[in-house]
């Protein structure tokens, strides 16, 4: 199944960037994390993946500071080595450690061109205000500039520089999900969470997408954690694959392990049947 072969982990494997410890999160009776470990090794890419309902976006959630969970501890260590908790912090502020995120569902401003959306991106990173923006102060303009720049060179990256002027709700779903991965990494982040990046996308969109995610890991070095229902796609960029139900990490190993796994198998044999399509057929 495997239609690419990963590159090898970095040998500083052993450093992360997340540490995720006995992390409970709960919404009432709810219980949508239960007592999760893991880390996200600096350089990687991961994915994470199980059933609808696991608990896969509330962990994200958890890891971008939009959710505090109930109990255990999440540490971000930067590149530098730095290391701070993410818990209690807010949603931006975590963005400006070095996290990007895309949404499960495509979050963009619909009428603004691509172009604009992007540079949306690349702008938050910027010192500039509102009001050195309106005086066009003379850093400003050459923000400005730099950030046009910025903005073209995502474009050419993620494969969007012909859509560069259309307005962003006329593209098709497969160039949506690209444009959005080009505004988190306009963020310059160290690492870049993908929550289902191919949902919605035809067959020749997963493929470019998956290729895509690859060159973000090998040419800008960010490491990334991918949410993915696809296993087609997962199995063929994951290095790693840990592997979520009910809220519980029920298995983690290599692309090979996990499809061979007993336990996974069962999980998604057990999933309702409006999984079916991504279950252990295709595992
Ligand atoms: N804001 C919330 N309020 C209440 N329940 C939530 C909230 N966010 C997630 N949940 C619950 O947590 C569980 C896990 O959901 P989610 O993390 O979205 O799963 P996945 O992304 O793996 O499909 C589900 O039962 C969901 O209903
Ligand atoms: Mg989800």
């Amino acid at each position: 199944m495997t239609d690419a072969t990963p590159e090898p982990a970095p040998q500083n494997a052993t450093d992360s960037v997340f540490s995720v410890k006995n992390v409970t999160l709960r919404f009432g009776g709810v219980t949508s994390l239960s007592d999760v470990s893991l880390d996200l090794h600096r350089g990687e890419l991961l994915s994470i993946i199980g059933p609808n309902g696991a608990g896969k976006t509330s962990l994200f959630n958890c890891l971008t500071g939009v959710y505090t969970p109930q109990e255990g501890t999440i540490v971000f260590t930067s590149e530098s080595g730095h290391a701070v908790s993410v818990i209690g912090r807010k949603p931006y502020k975590v963005n400006r450690l070095g996290v990007a995120r895309t949404f499960q569902t495509s979050r963009m401003f619909s009428a603004l061109t691509t172009f604009e959306n992007v540079k949306i991106g690349v702008e938050s990173k910027q010192h500039t205000g509102a009001i050195g923006a309106m005086l066009r102060l003379p850093r400003t303009r050459r923000e400005e500039h730099e950030s046009d720049l910025k903005t073209l060179e995502l474009l050419k990256f993620v494969g969007l520089t012909h859509r560069a002027n259309e307005i962003s709700s006329s593209l098709p779903y497969g160039d949506r999900r690209r444009l959005e991965i080009a505004r988190a990494l306009g963020t310059r982040p160290e690492v870049l969470l993908l929550d289902e990046p191919a949902a919605g996308t035809n067959p020749a969109e997963k493929v470019e997408l998956g290729e895509l995610i690859r060159k973000v890991r090998s040419q800008l070095g960010v490491t990334v954690l991918l949410i993915e229902h696809d296993m087609k796609l997962v199995m063929s960029v994951a290095e790693r694959i840990i592997v979520l139900n009910f809220g519980q990490v029920i298995a983690e190993g290599s692309p090979a392990e996990i499809q061979r796994d007993p336990v996974v198998i069962a999980a998604y044999l057990g999933t309702p049947d409006s999984e079916t399509d991504t279950g252990a057929e295709v595992l």
